[in-house]
């Protein structure tokens, strides 16, 4: 590969917690190089269209020092391109001519799967490119910077939703993103201490969830001396049924990537509980004992959803991704110089930057569904009925490296 004079810096997808520091790592690495770097503004719709920009801007120590690692999003902007999808048939020549006036020889890529295939799809047209794991659904093969932001963020509003699930006697059902997978439910759901974590993994079973509710709500009202509780739910948007369809409304319509855009879980959810708590003789002889049956106005216990959207993946970065974005900003530009093109950045362990195959690395994974069972021994309830946790015992040798 020709040397590699400047560097162009693309963020792509959702944007997430601890991309601002990977934007730094990428600059400040590059500039201890003696390498330039520049943005390229706006995901891939930027790069193809930076033929017609007439200035980048240039990631120098001033700039650089302007940018606050610990926000979330990202200086360099996103959107949601994908370039094999442009209707135009010189879109390849129209990047590479947009590449050459800016005297950008090579990128640094962060994004999530979508983005990962566009640095193969790059790669493979001759562009150097790399790329840095990115995205709060957690569904690459590496850590990818923003799943613990979002984690920590889905955590502290389950949390916070406590005081006026309480004051209420409601029971809550917050959706949250992360797409076809439910690491960050899961994760934050346990940080929370959800009483209930439905995940995309597991098909759900709306009598368990019921059944679940039904025992842990009553008794934690009828316990308190001041008859309040309330029941947590925390529901990953890529639900599904049984049968294995997604608990999605289907006029949220797709995204620029193709997508569906999901949506409609947490309500799925609540009018499943809904309609068992109407139906249930049980309930009204709760609701009489703990004092808050008011015949014609307040019979059944409500169930309200609530929904956070995008403010999982605003606002702060955990110090974790800050830490992780710069060392794999970093490794992304050792990985590039190394000429490592069409590869992703694993971690940096020590000296070692470790990477693997991009076509790889954005194979989709799932949460291991083995280690819910010890959670559900816990008392958490996964939509299923408690399966028992068989464990091995697995002594290690010598020093264990990395902890974080
Ligand atoms: O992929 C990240 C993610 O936050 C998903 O969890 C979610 O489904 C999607 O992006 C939302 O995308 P957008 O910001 O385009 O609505």
């Amino acid at each position: 590969m020709a040397s590699i004079k400047r560097i162009g810096v693309i963020t792509s997808g959702g944007d997430c917690g601890g991309l601002n520091a990977v934007i730094k790592g990428i600059a400040r690495e590059a500039f201890s190089k003696g390498i330039e770097s520049v943005v390229i503004p706006n995901g891939y719709a930027g790069l193809y269209n930076l033929i017609d920009m007439e200035k980048v801007v240039l990631l120098n120590a001033e700039r650089v020092s302007k940018i606050e690692a610990s926000l979330a999003g990202s200086e360099a902007g996103h959107s949601r391109v994908k370039i094999s999808k442009i209707k135009d048939d010189r879109k390849y020549d129209r990047i590479k001519d947009g590449l050459k006036k800016f005297g950008i020889d090579a990128l640094v890529i962060s994004g999530g799967d979508d983005t990962g295939s566009v640095v193969v799809d790059l790669s493979g047209q001759g562009i150097p490119c790399v790329h840095v794991p990115k995205t709060m659904d957690l569904d690459l093969q590496p850590y990818s910077v923003g799943g613990d932001s979002a984690i920590n963020r889905i955590s502290l509003f389950a949390r916070d939703l406590k005081t006026t699930g309480m004051s209420h006697n409601r029971i809550l059902v917050i959706e949250v993103f992360g797409r076809y997978v439910g690491h960050t439910a899961f994760r934050g759901g346990i940080g929370a201490e959800a009483d209930c974590i439905l995940i995309p993994e597991i098909p759900v079973d709306f009598d368990e969830v019921y059944a679940h509710m039904k025992s842990t709500y009553f008794n934690r009202i009828e316990r308190s001396d001041v008859k309040a509780g309330t029941y947590i739910i925390v529901v990953a948007e890529g639900l599904k049924m049984a049968s294995g369809e997604l608990l999605y409304d289907e006029s949220a319509g797709v995204d620029a990537f193709g997508h569906k855009k999901l949506a409609g879980a947490g309500k799925y959810v609540r009018q499943q509980l809904e309609k068992r708590l109407k139906t249930d003789p049980d309930v009204p002889a709760f609701m009489k004992k703990t004092g808050m049956y008011a015949p014609g106005v307040y019979e059944f216990p409500e169930v309200r959803e609530v929904t956070p959207g995008h403010l999982v993946r605003s606002g702060a970065s955990s110090a974790f991704d800050v830490n992780f974005g710069y060392r794999a900003g970093a490794a992304g530009v050792l990985l590039l110089l190394a000429g490592k093109t069409g590869h992703t950045v694993v971690d940096v362990e020590g000296e070692k930057v470790i990477y693997m195959a991009t076509t790889e690395a954005i194979k989709r994974r799932e949460v291991d569904i083995k280690e819910i069972a010890l959670f559900e021994s816990l008392g958490t309830c996964f939509g299923r009925k408690p399966q028992s946790y068989d464990c091995e015992f697995v002594e290690m040798k010598g020093t264990v490296d990395r902890h974080l």
